[in-house]
């Protein structure tokens, strides 16, 4: 049977370094992933192109960095140890467990979006589901909270949490922050990194993970400047791609304040999120929409909710890359009531008192980075490769000797040392060319560059795009100028010589 696209990419990713199973040698646990050495690239060069497009947004955009295990009573006053909850039904014979929920879903193929414990453990019965696994009765559901506890301390006394969300930082560090910054709003503080959750049942490969990433910009504003924003107008034009009645309809900036009535703070943000996928990372525009959550759906914090969905074939279509959130004082006012300190941003003039609220910009890293491999992996019949833009291949460009003799390899390793100053190099000499450029496009990697006997006398070399297999004859000199016109100033190969004749690929 021919494998699925999520094992094609799956084999890829594990066995060429993107990422695989962690603790893997003492059998790994569903939830826990490392990324390998083409795996971080990627993630790292997704978090830069999000640092430089979010937090250049505003010059008070700053990013912090926090510890992930906090005390109880943080989560106490977050509302996470009451509403973190999934439903869980376990199976009584096997004591397999399941998200309630998504079985009742994935069974009988209805939507349960907000029914409690009572409601879906009726359904469950009334429909007589069993264990998938060996077909034994499952348990009444119960509301399970996500968080890791863990004991800190000699004597283990003390109850602390892992994070559930990198966003509880920025709540945290706003007082301190607030006075640094010269107490100016809005302020946003981002934070880049891992987040906890005991997943019930971590499935679905590398989506659903028990330790993630989460990069998150949290922006503290006047509620009374909602409806404002100083550059709305240069965006009121853009269409939005919302998804709405049973479709993806595009909706104007402009219509989305005026007619819908979001206020216009939230809208612009909902663009810059927009253009982050479409004209940054390059996603096909047919692959991304917004959704908005009803009152049922949307998180406890939340007042308005719009999930960031991406179109994605190796996991059966739609699926949440991130959100944005309106998280109103939800978050600060609980925090300046469970600590007893002052959390209110208070006017130079001492006139104005209040909470600022919180607009959320959330992204899943993890889920991003699979959404790269899904979106950009081609088959084509004689082999596979990520067709993936220049800003987030792992690999910029590969140089090959074609043969390991007559000063060739001396030449390309000096080459290649030129080219690691500036880009991402990959230096291969095992194999036929024809192998060599297959293991390339495997792994997504833009160009390759080949020097053969005639550049030892003439210093050219052969540069090959990976999407069109094209050829062109480049001075070994002019390279880094090259490299750069093609991956930072959109330029094309032509643009820099002619096509050459080349070899069938073997
Ligand atoms: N601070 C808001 C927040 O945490 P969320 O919708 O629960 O909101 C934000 O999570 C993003 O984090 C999600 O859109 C998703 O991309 C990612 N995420 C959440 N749970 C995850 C998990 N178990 N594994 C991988 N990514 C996850």
């Amino acid at each position: 049977m021919e494998k699925s696209k999520y094992e094609k990419i799956m084999d890829i990713a594990t066995k060429r370094g993107f990422v695989f199973p962690s603790s893997e040698i003492y059998g790994a646990r569903a939830g826990f992933w490392t990324y390998g050495h083409l795996g971080t690239r990627i993630k790292q060069r997704w978090e830069n192109l999000w640092r430089k497009t979010f937090l250049t947004l505003d010059q008070n955009f700053f990013e912090i960095s926090d510890c992930t295990i906090m005390p109880k009573k943080v989560f106490e006053s977050s509302g996470h140890l009451k509403n973190f909850n999934d439903p869980l039904t376990e199976c009584e014979k096997c004591h397999f467990r399941y998200r309630a929920d998504q079985l009742v879903e994935e069974e009988l193929k209805i939507d349960v979006t907000g029914l409690k414990e009572d409601a879906l453990t009726r359904l469950m019965k009334d429909n007589k589901l069993k264990c998938q696994n060996c077909r034994g009765s499952l348990s009444d559901v119960r509301f399970f909270n996500m968080m890791f506890d863990l004991r800190v301390g000699v004597t283990g006394d003390e109850i602390m949490y892992l994070r559930p969300e990198s966003a509880q930082s920025p709540y945290l560090a706003y007082k301190r922050e607030i006075e640094a910054l010269r107490k100016k709003l809005p302020m946003g503080l981002a934070v880049i990194g891992s987040a906890f959750r005991n997943e019930i049942s971590p499935r679905q490969g590398f989506f659903r993970l028990r330790e993630f990433i989460q990069a998150e910009l949290q922006i503290f504003f006047d509620p009374g400047q909602i409806n404002e924003h100083e550059e709305f107008e240069s965006v009121q034009g853009y269409r939005l791609k919302v998804f709405s009645e049973k479709k993806v309809r595009e909706i104007s900036a402009k219509e989305m304040n005026e007619k819908l009535k979001f206020p216009k703070f939230y809208v612009y943000h909902l663009v810059k999120v927009q253009e982050f996928y479409l004209s940054v990372l390059k996603v096909p525009e047919s692959k991304f929409r917004f959704r908005e959550l009803g009152a049922e759906e949307r998180a406890f914090y939340n007042k308005i909710h719009f999930d960031i969905e991406l179109d994605l074939e190796t996991l059966g279509g739609w699926k949440e890359a991130g959100g944005v959130h309106y998280r109103s004082d939800h978050d600060l006012l609980g925090h300046q009531t469970g600590s007893g300190e002052k959390l209110e941003f208070v006017s130079d003039d001492g006139k104005r008192r209040f909470i600022p609220h919180v607009l959320e910009l959330s992204f899943g890293v993890d889920r991003n980075v699979w959404a790269l491999l899904d979106i950009f992996f081609k088959e084509e019949k004689e082999r596979t490769l990520f067709e993936f833009p220049s800003v987030v291949a792992p690999v910029d460009v590969a140089v090959f000797p074609l043969v390991n003799k007559e000063k060739i390899p001396e030449l390309a390793e000096h080459l290649f040392k030129e080219l690691y100053k500036n880009f991402n190099v990959f230096y291969d000499e095992s194999g036929s060319i024809g192998k060599r450029y297959r293991r390339q496009d495997e792994v997504g990697t833009k160009y390759c560059i080949t020097l053969d006997f005639d550049s030892l006398k003439d210093n050219s070399v052969t540069l090959r795009e990976r999407d069109s297999m094209k050829q062109i004859r480049v001075k070994a000199a002019e390279l880094n100028i090259v490299l750069d016109g093609l991956m930072n100033e959109g330029k094309v190969l032509k643009d820099f010589g002619k096509f050459i004749e080349a070899e069938p690929e073997k």
